[in-house]
């Protein structure tokens, strides 16, 4: 199957014309038959979106839909999006799903995300990942103007960065992991370990999200290849060639946010929100894709028990559960979504007279403005994954609250809780400690609520997504124009 390349930018000689090039497994826009191109779904497209809307920019990606498919639709995606050229990577059914389905989201993402469910590894999936990627790298290599920033993301794409530095070496290559990399205990039951070591190496900067990452990743290039550990990262094979290897945290649209929570017409959705609730004492919020990584069912539980044992009272307390579905052709996301639909209609068929249903659970998309008013609306915010890379949504909540009020619980398991610590911070595996502190979290006093609050959202304002783009970008230009060293800035807190 060939390229479809729609972006104007390309050159007539084979090399391209476009100086920043962005390499994703998703373009950023995906076919829905209602709304036609929408904005694809996940934290890397709303922070990219973000990033490249007033810079020239050409996106490889897929468009969401297999190209075989008789529904799939006709024409293919935009030619652009604002300044971005869509640059279109068509995958077919059988690679959808031995790519998509299988090797990215049943081998490396429950891997990486601790192991919540096993992995499963199948020899030929892995071999339409790698062909899948060398086709990635190939679209990038057509696109990308002589000396161009390339910037590759996630972990569905760990093998385009070598691939890519052998089609056109000169090449500015940056990787970006938007998930956890896993300790070396858990990556060494991969049995591509050493191919998705020396992909990632094929970059000139590696980021992670947390410096928890950033060392998990350097001991497994230490056992998996030719490197030499430096202060900035890795020198990579003979003659040695300096690798960045460093966190680079990810930040949201946080004056988007702010904006839209000052917005009256939100403002007033949120105060019907609560009214729709039946006008609780307490409104507890979780927002997240439907997925195992992200502990709704343990809190679905805690909420449960605490309602049943009177620490909350059902006719006062609300729970609104936001979660769209996700890859809904995986096995275990089958799975997650039977247990919660399970216990949120065992909860409320168990809680309260008639007419009281505690928990609110809304398995669908939900656009920014509403989701900023659920923001608004809550009084405790819930964010409790197993594993997360970052977590935009404790991000997203904390900038919304203009009004200084709310509180966050969040997970010790986030990427997020490294810089949010003056969050509630809980281990979403200790049930009884998750009670105590969602009520300690709704019993606080409103003076240090607020200051809570207000420590948390001057981070979130000042790290947000353009701070992260800019750092990772100078790293990237800097890393490849001085040879050796790292311009890689200050460690962030
Ligand atoms: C996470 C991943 C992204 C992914 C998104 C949505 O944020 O890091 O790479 O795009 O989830 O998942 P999906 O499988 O729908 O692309």
């Amino acid at each position: 199957m060939g390229l479809v390349v729609q972006d104007p930018n390309v050159g007539r000689n084979g090399a391209g014309a476009a100086e920043l090039v962005v390499v994703a497994n998703r373009l950023p826009v995906e076919h829905d038959e209602v709304e036609g191109w929408r904005r694809a779904p996940g934290g890397l497209v709303s922070a990219m979106d973000a990033v490249l809307r007033d810079r020239e920019a050409t996106w490889v990606g897929w468009g969401g839909h297999p190209a075989d498919d008789p529904d799939a639709a006709a024409g293919g995606p935009p030619e652009r999006v604002g300044t971005v050229a869509l640059v279109e990577v068509p995958l077919t059914a059988a690679e959808v799903t031995a790519h998509y389905d299988g090797f990215a989201n049943r081998a490396l993402w429950p891997n990486y995300h601790s192991g919540i469910v096993a992995s499963t590894y199948h020899r030929s999936q892995f071999q339409v990942h790698r062909e899948v990627n060398a086709r990635f790298a190939r679209a990038a290599a057509g696109v990308a103007a002589p000396g161009a920033v390339v910037w590759v993301h996630d972990y569905q794409l760990q093998l385009v960065p070598a691939m890519l530095r052998q089609l056109r070496p000169d090449l500015r290559i940056g990787f970006f992991l938007h998930i956890p990399f896993p300790p070396l205990e858990l990556f060494s039951q991969i049995p591509w370990r050493v191919q998705i070591v020396e992909g990632l190496l094929g970059a000139d900067v590696v980021g992670f999200q947390t410096r928890d990452a950033a060392l998990n990743f350097r001991r497994a290039a230490e056992r998996f290849a030719d490197v030499a550990l430096t202060a900035e990262g890795l020198a990579v094979g003979r003659p040695p060639r300096p690798v960045v290897v460093r966190a680079f945290p990810i930040g949201i649209r946080a004056a988007d946010f702010r904006a839209l929570a000052e917005d009256a017409d939100v403002q007033r959705r949120a105060k019907q929100v609560r009214a729709d609730v039946g006008e609780p004492d307490v409104l507890l919020l979780g927002v997240d894709r439907l997925d195992y990584t992200k502990g709704i069912d343990v809190r679905i539980q805690a909420i449960t028990e605490l309602l049943l044992d009177g620490e909350l009272d059902p006719a006062g307390t609300a729970f609104i559960q936001v979660a769209p579905p996700t890859r809904a052709k995986v096995e275990e996301y089958q799975q997650i979504r039977a247990e919660v639909e399970l216990l949120v209609s065992r909860a409320n068929g168990t809680l309260g007279p008639l007419g009281t249903n505690p928990i609110h659970y809304m398995h669908q998309p939900m656009p920014p403005e509403e989701l900023v008013a659920l923001y608004q609306a809550a009084d405790v915010m819930l964010v409790t994954p197993l594993r997360d890379g970052m977590n935009l949504v404790a991000k997203e909540f904390v900038a919304s609250r203009v009004d200084g009020a709310g509180a966050l619980v969040l997970s010790e398991f986030t990427g997020a809780a490294e810089q949010m610590d003056r969050a509630w911070l809980v281990n979403p595996h200790d049930i009884e400690g998750m009670k105590r502190t969602i009520l300690a979290a709704i019993h606080e006093p409103r003076a240090s609520a607020e200051a809570r609050m207000a420590a948390l959202r001057a981070g979130v304002a000042r790290h947000d997504v353009h701070w992260w783009a800019e750092d990772f970008l100078a790293a990237v230009r800097g890393a490849a124009a001085v040879p050796g060293e790292d311009a890689g800035g200050t460690d962030p807190a």
